[in-house]
């Protein structure tokens, strides 16, 4: 598959400050004039996304790789009396246009099943936005074999019925929970594996053409040292970046290794 590579900030909860997230999108956005063959997608807390849009509208200008603002999350509906929630078609406004959907800290530390990962996913294609879907195992899935297991059934249960028209807006982050903010990235063999697997589960429950199409990422300790060989060895599509995100100067080397 001939596309650039999509690559995507998780800020998570950080950084503490307005300035400091300045800061940060604005060394990106400046690095970024460089890599014209990459897609960038920055997913900072909430709060900040209104401000870095404001920075974001003189993009163009820059004539670089394009730079654009995800969420980390959202509700599934679109407004009413939901105390503290955020609706998609709020951040739609905010020019949002992808979020993360099904994160593994939103699935351990909130409580959110596959059923409402599968509401909120339906809810981020229904306004129009890409959802980012995170599955992946834990540790003891892994050393039990059940790996594919696992996958399948996030897959079957997180996409139910999201149709065939609707599937080209998904993109899949395989990032498994072991090798989230462990230092300990998946390998590029175990990567590949995984991805093929991705797309011959897509392929039973869509079809051989969407599933060639799909765009399947690779997110867990992902660095500037190993970042490369998941596009150009694994031949996946993209990187979900955690903790190196937060690094302007380290997320541009990421950058400009996979920018192809
Ligand atoms: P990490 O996080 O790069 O810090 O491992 C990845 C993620 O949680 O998306």
């Amino acid at each position: 598959m001939n596309m650039k590579p999509l690559v995507i900030a998780n800020w998570k909860m950080n950084p503490l400050t307005v300035s400091e997230a300045k800061c940060l999108f604005n060394s990106v956005k400046k690095g970024l004039r460089d890599f014209k063959k990459v897609e960038v997608v920055i997913c900072p807390p909430f709060i900040y996304l209104p401000i870095l849009g404001a920075l974001s509208s003189a993009r163009q200008k820059t004539g670089g790789g394009k730079l654009v603002l995800g969420s980390q999350n959202c509700f599934w509906e679109q407004k009413g009396a939901y105390t503290g929630e955020i609706s998609p078609d709020q951040l739609l406004d905010l020019a949002c246009q992808y979020v993360i959907i099904g994160h593994s800290e939103r699935r351990r530390y909130f409580q959110e099943t596959d059923e409402i990962i599968n509401k909120k996913l339906r809810a981020v294609i229904k306004a129009k936005m890409s959802p980012i879907l995170c599955i992946g195992e834990a540790k003891k899935e892994r050393e039990q074999g059940n790996t594919e297991k696992v996958l399948r059934n996030q897959l079957i249960f997180n996409l139910k019925g999201v149709s065939k028209a609707k599937f080209s807006k998904i993109i899949i982050a395989y990032e498994p929970i072991w090798a989230i903010g462990t230092g300990k990235a998946c390998g590029v063999e175990e990567s590949q594996k995984i991805g093929l697997l991705i797309r011959k589960i897509i392929t039973k429950l869509y079809s051989s053409p969407i599933a060639k199409k799909i765009r399947i990422l690779y997110g867990g300790s992902v660095n500037s040292k190993n970042a490369a060989a998941y596009i150009k060895e694994a031949h996946l599509q993209g990187l979900l970046v955690g903790g190196a995100s937060l690094n302007a100067k380290e997320f541009i080397e990421i950058i400009k290794v996979v920018s192809v």
